[in-house]
């Protein structure tokens, strides 16, 4: 198993400021448990991934490029980064079931063994449609991870392999996650005010 260990040397915002957090109603999860909590997932990964050639991850932006790049710096194996954008959100807190991919132009993912990563399973149309696209696409094998996952029922079964923390089916924000583009800074993940 190769696992690197995770360094703090994110800057994290103090606790008492006046700024972005003081719009939270309650953290639910605090930056010490995102990363012990990501630290754990990507020994989990590099076990699974043990002895493979070339791993080709696709991660999920923005939502999942704090998540990602803190994963990722903990797995020593090699790899190839492709990040994306999916839509499904049009700037309010429900999903509108339609999904939408910026897809990379000449992204060839015959015979990859891919590891998909996003920030939160919701109601599971987004990595359910990317699923398909990359079955459509011919990949050799699909891993998929995510940081949280709601406890709801989801609209599309999807399979789910790695998975950082089972929330309730609240709107969180922070560690990447959004509110109408703003609160991706916050280094804990919380819930906003009314
Ligand atoms: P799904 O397709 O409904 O599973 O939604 C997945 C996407 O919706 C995630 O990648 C997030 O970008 C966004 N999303 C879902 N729930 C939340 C939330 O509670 N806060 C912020 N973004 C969310
Ligand atoms: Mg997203």
């Amino acid at each position: 198993m190769r696992a690197l260990p995770i360094r703090k040397f994110a800057p994290i915002m103090p606790l008492n400021v006046t700024g972005v957090l003081s719009d939270l109603d309650r953290v639910l999860l605090d930056a010490a448990a995102i990363q012990a909590r990501v630290t754990a997932m990507a020994r989990e990964v590099a076990q699974q991934f043990e002895g493979s050639k070339l791993l080709t991850v696709i991660a999920i932006m923005d939502g999942g490029l704090f998540f990602v790049a803190d994963l990722l710096r903990g797995i020593d194996l090699p790899m190839r980064l492709v990040t994306m954008g999916a839509s499904s959100y049009h700037g309010t807190t429900e999903s509108s079931g339609e999904v939408k991919f910026t897809w990379p132009a000449s992204l060839d993912l015959k015979d990859q063994h891919v590891l998909l990563l996003d920030d939160i399973l919701d109601t599971g149309l987004t990595l359910a449609a990317l699923q398909d696209r990359l079955r459509a696409e011919g990949v050799a094998s699909i891993k998929t991870g995510v940081l949280l996952k709601k406890r709801r029922e989801h609209a599309r079964e999807v399979t789910v392999d790695f998975v950082g923390f089972e929330i309730e089916d609240e709107f969180v924000v922070g560690y990447g996650m959004d509110y109408q583009g703003r609160f991706r800074n916050l280094p804990c993940i919380g819930i906003l005010k009314p």
